[in-house]
């Protein structure tokens, strides 16, 4: 397969790459860093202009945005959030528009915040949704997306749960106070933490890619979601420590603001639905086996 990336050099993208490479296929990274290097299959591009109408590519994989969980979300950064996204999803479509053929398939990140903050009700991509700047932000990059059906490429739309992995995400914070001996949770601890490990992300962006009959969203969390609290927990009973504490919401509040209220203090119980009646298999399905293996590495 010959595949076209964005956000191809982060957290997510660095390890697929690395996955496509190992299997065969060729892939450019759009990057706004002018300076990696081209290798053997890997080739990087800073410009999406620069690419000739005749090349083809099998697929798009979009991946790229700024940061979602740094800094407050002020009017600035809310905008660059949104464009980060939207304008690149925007502007792979005018390369896919210029090109002699477009790519048979997109797979296109989207997040759980689509959602919004929810209760207990287990959810599949069918599920209500509560809106806020987080769900806002994934319906337009979502419809972003999905306009490059009108060129006749298949759509698929990840709604991508808190990505686990060593050396960066979310696990890094997440371990953070455990290591110093004092396992917390933000607010009450009961809002969902719905997770996925990294490796099952690759792996599912590589079935979605290789999929022809799989169009639409899916949600890519793992089966078995938990809280906050209850991750925290099954984190300190992997490195013994006996201490809980919860970080009061009002601090959390007051340090970070609706970044907070959206994305710490509140969350969503997803369920993999639509992969799983496609029949993928998620390798990391509970909390407890993801933790043993990334204290592993
Ligand atoms: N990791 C998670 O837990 C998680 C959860 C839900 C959704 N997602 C979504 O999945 C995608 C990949 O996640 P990730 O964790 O791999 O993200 P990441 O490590 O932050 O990498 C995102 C990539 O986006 C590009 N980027 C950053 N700011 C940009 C901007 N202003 N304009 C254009 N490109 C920009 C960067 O590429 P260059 O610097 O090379 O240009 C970067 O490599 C993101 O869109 C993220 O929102 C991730």
């Amino acid at each position: 397969m010959n595949v076209l990336i964005t956000g191809g050099t982060g957290f997510i993208g660095t390890v697929l790459v690395q996955h496509l490479l190992e299997r065969g296929d060729t892939v450019t990274v759009y990057t706004r860093n002018p300076d990696f290097d081209d290798d053997v299959s890997l080739r990087y591009v800073t410009r999406l202009d620069d690419i000739a109408p005749s090349t083809y590519y099998d697929a798009f994989v979009n991946l790229a945005g700024e940061s979602i969980a740094e800094g407050r979300w002020t009017a600035a950064r809310k905008r660059a959030l949104v464009d980060s996204r939207v304008k690149t999803t925007e502007q792979l479509l005018e390369l896919a528009e210029r090109l002699e053929r477009p790519p048979s398939v997109l797979v296109s990140a989207s997040a759980i915040g689509y959602y919004g903050p929810q209760d207990d009700t287990p959810l599949a991509e069918d599920g209500d949704t509560v809106d806020c700047f987080s769900h806002q932000l994934c319906v337009d990059w979502e419809a972003a997306a999905h306009r490059f059906e009108a060129l006749g490429t298949r759509v698929c739309i990840t709604r991508l749960g808190v990505v686990l992995d060593r050396g960066g995400g979310a696990f890094a914070q997440l371990d953070k106070s455990v290591m110093f001996g004092v396992a917390t949770w933000l607010g009450s601890g009961r809002q969902w933490l719905s997770w996925v490990h990294r490796d099952d992300v690759v792996r599912a962006i590589t079935f979605l890619l290789d999929t022809d009959s799989l169009s639409g969203a899916f949600n890519l969390t793992a089966p078995e979601p938990v809280t906050n609290r209850g991750f925290s927990e099954a984190l300190a009973a992997h490195r013994s420590t006996l201490l809980g504490l919860p970080v009061p919401g009002f601090v959390m509040r007051a340090a970070l603001g609706e970044l907070a209220q959206e994305l710490l203090l509140t969350g969503q119980r997803v369920v993999p639905t639509r992969l799983k009646e496609a029949g993928f298999s998620f390798e990391y399905r509970s909390v407890d086996q993801a933790i043993s293996a990334l204290l592993a590495r």
